[in-house]
């Protein structure tokens, strides 16, 4: 590593501007006597010409000097060179030209003649004021760094996360290239989740297998296939982390510099170190709860499955009204928490019909009216049998209104047009559709030919005109793609089984 350990304190380096040769080696002996760097200029302009190839920290001036004075010095510098700080010498003390040179951003200033003692006491006092100063300056950075990765360790949707982190790892530190990977325990896998820079031709979404335990060695070689691009030669323009939560590596994350550019210093690496803990704990978090859900959904597959149980004629239901509003979700460009309504919504629409006894649910034969309000109820039932779960509600309108018509004839509430919830009316047509071109105790399934001249029949006045149409180039386009194979359900594959849901276990019928 070239870069320097945190113990080692790098000299003060000094630039003493002063025509007189007598007072300038004064300074130079003196200073350098007590440890700084030091350099001299004969006036304002040589002193420029230094500064633009060279790096100081202080610059003692003389107020009267040939071709540039102190105040135009002070002037320039004041532009150019903010950071350093001065000390303005005078022989001619004046209140004026004192309260000038401070306006000016001089630290202080020296009246000629002065002593050892003064000269020492004075660039001691900037050098420390500068060390406060800088120290403030680190610490504040630290500060906001910290306070702008806490806010995504509250995101728990991984995209956003991760958008955020090398949003801030950009901007922060810089790098020519950047990369984030994600340990996936369960499958002792390593998928790359970002990548930014120009120099290799990584995937995103892409794993690789780690195959031995998942130490360091075994995670940067990991992500390091993942990546593929060039590594840099040079150590220190390389910054390569594991990203731990509760001790446990969650993830890596490199950042690269260009050959150009200058090397991760020490500050840049403790920095990196604080955000890493953070990033850790959110990618953690976000994985938790993509797998919470995940688990969620698969409860509510296997409920929602054991109201189709009841009836053989409806097996598979739910969950192939969920697949083809999911899908009309999608194609009507509805945003990712409407279509994640829409997949619980589908396959919970009949929770209700848990209240419904047998003898009505499985009726060979049509109802009389009396059982058809008892039927009708599952959707004000089913509203009531999730209303508890915070995390469905975006569900209860779909579940309470799948039954509502646009002309206003339908149930519970006679909603129509866009009264109906545009979720419901979604939910409506993936329900008729699926119920017409299954087998019922009393009748045989429709055709797909057959269902889209009813659907066509009820198009503005049972159903939503448009949705109806945009349903019908659905079918015509991927009919064969949405349709579950026959018999439906526990043979059906998982990755067949939802649309994008990864690994939901399907649950027996
Ligand atoms: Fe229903």
């Amino acid at each position: 590593m070239s870069h320097a350990p945190s113990t080692y304190i790098a000299p003060v380096r000094v630039l003493v501007v002063e025509d007189d040769p007598m007072v300038s080696s004064f300074c130079a002996r003196l200073l350098q006597m007590k440890g700084y760097t030091v350099r001299t200029a004969f006036n304002g302009r040589e002193a420029l010409d230094i500064l633009q190839t060279h790096q100081f920290d202080l610059v003692l001036t003389d107020l009267q000097m040939p071709e540039m004075g102190g105040m135009a010095l002070l002037r320039e510098m004041r532009n150019h060179y903010p950071d350093i700080d001065t000390i303005m010498f005078t022989a001619y003390a004046t209140v004026e030209t004192a309260r000038e040179a401070l306006k000016l951003g001089a630290f202080d200033y020296l009246t000629k003649p002065f002593s050892v003692d003064e000269l020492e006491r004075t660039v001691r006092r900037a050098v420390e004021w500068r060390r406060v100063r800088q120290e403030r300056q680190r610490l504040s950075e630290v500060i906001a760094l910290y306070e702008i990765s806490q806010t995504f360790t509250s995101t728990l949707d991984t995209e956003t996360a991760v958008r955020e982190i090398v949003e801030l790892l950009w901007r922060r530190f810089s790098p020519a290239e950047l990369s984030l990977s994600l340990v996936h325990p369960e499958d002792n896998e390593l998928e790359l989740l970002a990548h930014r820079g120009a120099s290799s031709n990584a995937t995103v979404g892409v794993r690789v297998p780690i195959h031995q335990e998942l130490c360091c060695d075994a995670l940067f070689e990991g992500h390091a296939r993942l990546v593929n691009g060039p590594q840099p030669v040079d150590p220190s323009h390389l910054a390569r982390l594991v990203l731990r939560s509760n001790d446990r590596p969650v993830g890596v994350l490199d950042l690269i510099r260009a050959p150009d550019q200058p090397g991760f210093d020490s500050d840049d690496r403790t920095l990196l170190a604080i955000c890493a803990s953070q990033i850790a704990a959110s990618l953690d978090n976000s994985r938790l709860y993509r797998q919470l859900k995940q688990q969620n959904l698969e409860t509510i597959a296997a409920l929602a499955a054991s109201i189709d149980a009841r009836d053989p004629y409806t097996a598979g239901h739910s969950l192939q009204v969920m697949r083809y509003a999911v899908r009309l979700g999608e194609v009507i460009g509805l945003e990712k928490e409407r279509i994640e309504a829409l997949r619980y919504g589908g396959l919970l629409h009949d929770i209700g019909k848990i209240g419904v006894p047998d003898a009505i649910l499985l009726k060979p034969a049509r109802l009389s009216p009396e059982e058809m309000d008892i039927m009708r109820a599952h959707a004000v039932i089913g509203v009531e049998i999730v209303r508890g779960i915070k995390a469905l509600r975006a569900v209860l309108p779909i579940i309470r209104h799948h039954h509502e018509r646009i002309d206003g004839t339908g149930y519970p509430d006679g909603l129509s047009g866009d009264q109906i919830p545009l979720e419901a009316r979604i939910m409506a047509i993936a329900d008729a559709y699926d119920t017409m071109t299954s087998d019922r105790a009393y009748r045989r399934a429709m055709s797909q030919d057959e269902a889209i001249a009813e659907l066509q029949r009820g198009r503005g006045t049972q159903w939503d005109a448009d949705l109806i149409d945009r349903f019908i180039e659905l079918l015509n386009a991927e009919a064969h793609q949405l349709r579950l194979p026959h018999p439906r359900a526990a043979q059906v594959a998982p990755d067949q089984a939802a649309v994008h849901i990864p690994h939901i276990a399907l649950p027996q019928f």
